[in-house]
């Protein structure tokens, strides 16, 4: 690996000098970029004040006023904040409150989670469990809490042509109340799922109706929506939160990466009024905590990057550029014939990579194509976030981009640009 020796804006450069415009944000962190000097300031001047003291004996000002900040923005019900230090730590926490909601309540008889498959929510034991990406979750799964998975809403290769997009959802949203109803409605704990599915399907947004109808659902059966925002919110689909776009609120919904931007290290659990007071009117105390919880300088850092959204408007940037970026994708490679799909929402955009653009055939997994995309793009002075297994695990490639929000028409340029070398050199490479 090169050594990440600076970073000037959406660039990193490396100890030899070579710069690497930043089109992933890593994976969807950096939605600022790699230098900006408010953040720095802000951490800094905690730094002077008071670096970390434990939630056990204090309470600090940074985590107050970021915790005000999110519940003022985010969506109706949610009115408390846990904090974490990444997404996993978050998902962990909303899973153990779930259960614990439901024993405060009076129905310890709640065991089940539903996720989907081809999800991702993170790699330490509970999240993988979660996950639905058999390629991650494999060798641990002697090791995994009960979970069901059921199909996520993937229209580009699961929707049948004589169905409408609005069939579509209601039919694999149905997926859940028949899954809910197989287990037994009073055993089900809460249904897990990613707005826009990120890391390992590439920015795949759901078809319109398709999270108003699992709300009902979950309604009707008395079972939490837990929504992971980690990689899709804070901004990165053009609202501050993803699930703002699809018209419902979560009982509990996970965010990170663009939390802190990766000034800091940092995660939130958003709990719905409901859920908070079961637990204060009930035993008086969520049994969980860590060390690095509500951390003051990485609190600092969060609460500077969103304050610096919200000055610069920067969701009004990330819209348009989206539009911007989305354009130029499809003129880039709208005809492309290894290129099946362009998708996404705001800056938050993924390519589907295939063998034949008529049935959707994917590439051969053992050419690992996403590997040499990310070589080829990397040697261009590209980040970009390409992944294998996009359809079931093992099969399909795609790209994915998540830029900073900072960027600029020249930027939309260079990551097309560089992004159209790295993939047809790749395909020239396999090809033969
Ligand atoms: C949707 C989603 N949830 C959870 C996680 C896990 O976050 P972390 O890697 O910070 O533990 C990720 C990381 O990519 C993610 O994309």
């Amino acid at each position: 690996m090169p050594v990440a020796a600076a970073g000037d804006g959406p660039y990193i450069i490396d100890g030899e000098g070579k710069r690497y415009l930043d089109a992933s944000g890593g994976a969807a962190v950096s939605c600022l970029g790699h230098s900006h000097p408010t953040v720095i300031r802000a951490i800094k001047d905690q730094l002077d004040r008071i670096p970390y003291a434990h939630t056990a004996f204090f309470t600090n000002t940074p985590m107050e006023e970021l915790a005000d900040t999110l519940v003022e923005q985010a969506p109706e019900g949610i009115e408390w904040v846990y904090f974490a230090c990444g997404g996993s730590e978050a998902i962990e926490a909303a899973l153990k409150l779930a259960r614990q909601y439901f024993l405060e309540i009076g129905e310890p008889q709640r065991s089940h989670f539903i996720a989907r498959r081809q999800s991702y929510h993170g790699n330490t034991l509970g999240a993988l469990a979660v996950g639905g990406n058999q390629w991650r979750r494999r060798q641990f799964e002697p090791l995994l809490i009960k979970t069901h998975h059921v199909s996520p809403c993937y229209a580009y290769r699961d929707r049948r042509p004589d169905e409408s997009e609005e069939d579509y959802g209601r039919r694999v949203a149905d997926e859940l109340e028949a899954k809910i109803q197989e287990l037994g409605a009073e055993s089900v704990i809460a249904f897990v799922a990613e707005p826009v599915v990120g890391a390992t399907a590439g920015a795949v947004p759901p078809v319109p109706g398709y999270y108003r109808r699992i709300r009902d659902i979950c309604d009707r059966y008395g079972v939490l929506l837990i929504l992971d925002e980690v990689m899709c919110g804070m901004g990165r689909t053009g609202t501050l939160f993803a699930c703002e776009q699809d018209g419902v609120a979560p009982d509990m919904m996970t965010i990170a990466k663009g939390l802190g931007a990766g000034y800091q290290p940092i995660g939130a659990l958003l709990v719905s009024r409901r859920i908070y007071r079961a637990v204060r009117e009930g035993s008086g105390f969520f049994q969980h905590g860590h060390t690095y919880m509500g951390h003051p300088t990485a609190c600092a850092a969060a609460l500077a990057v969103q304050r610096v959204i919200r000055e610069d408007d920067l969701l009004a940037r990330v819209r348009e550029m989206g539009e911007l970026l989305a354009s130029r994708l499809h003129e880039r490679f709208g005809q492309h014939p290894h290129v099946g799909d362009v998708r996404g929402r705001g800056l938050f955009r993924g390519l589907e990579l295939v063998a034949n653009r008529e049935s959707k055939e994917p590439f051969e997994p053992e050419l690992a194509l996403h590997v040499r995309i990310k070589r080829r793009a990397m040697d261009e002075g590209l980040m970009c976030y390409p992944m294998g297994g996009t359809i079931d695990g093992r099969s399909g490639n795609h790209v994915l981009l998540a830029p900073p929000f900072i960027i600029e028409e020249r930027h939309v340029d260079e990551i097309v640009d560089k992004l159209g070398a790295a993939v047809d050199g790749a395909i020239a490479e396999v090809a033969g």
